[in-house]
């Protein structure tokens, strides 16, 4: 089992890199493989609506290909987004535009898969909610399951404000996406 993780910031190492090395961690832990990928060192260009992906293949020549490789070998994808004017960034909605290749031509590629979605803001109520949301669509979509923060706070999924290493609360609502996650798909394989 491989368990994905897309970081949709510019900076390599910021505040969405460090929650999300920190959910990966935690999916290490309980025995399941992990992939990084920042998209900060990427060149990802934006979808141009053309369809051609209908007939098995996009157009770009970019490195979307190694990132649609490595969806494509995932059981689990934890998508992590640093929150732009209220919603993921330029970055994290390329990605996800460029997907959509997963799920033409009648066939969804991704379904049954297991998605997460982390949201890290400068504020609190700086749109991580949406956010998150944004992501949980994404997976939707795709007919994936989305997973969410569930008890002890149950909200809408692993937020962070501020600089994610001192956000207490929010680093907790990261490690419990990222325990779900894993039980999620280890319930999956003793089935
Ligand atoms: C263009 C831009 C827009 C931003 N918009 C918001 C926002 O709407 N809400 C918010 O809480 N933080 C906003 N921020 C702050 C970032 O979300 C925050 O600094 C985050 O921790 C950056 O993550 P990173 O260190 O992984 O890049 C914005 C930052 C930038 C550069």
């Amino acid at each position: 089992m491989n368990v994905l993780g897309i970081c949709g910031s510019p900076h390599r190492n910021g505040n969405t890199a460090y929650a999300l090395q920190r959910a990966l961690e935690i999916v290490e832990q309980a025995g399941i493989q992990t992939t990084f990928i920042s998209l900060a060192d990427k060149h990802v260009v934006p979808c141009n609506g053309c369809f051609t992906c209908q007939s098995g293949a996009c157009v770009h020549e970019d490195d979307m290909g190694v990132i649609y490789d490595a969806i494509r070998h995932c059981d689990g994808l934890i998508l992590a987004s640093p929150v732009y004017m209220g919603l993921v960034s330029g970055q994290m909605k390329v990605l996800m535009d460029r997907c959509v290749l997963f799920r033409v031509g009648g066939t969804f590629q991704l379904s049954g898969r297991v998605g997460a979605g982390i949201a890290c803001g400068g504020f609190r109520n700086g749109g991580q909610e949406l956010t998150l949301q944004c992501m949980h669509t994404f997976f939707l979509q795709q007919d994936m399951l989305a997973i969410s923060d569930g008890p002890p706070f149950s909200h809408s999924g692993a937020a962070i404000v501020g600089r994610a290493a001192s956000d207490e609360i929010g680093l907790r609502t990261v490690d419990n996406i990222a325990r779900r996650l894993a039980a999620a798909l280890q319930n999956r394989s003793s089935r």
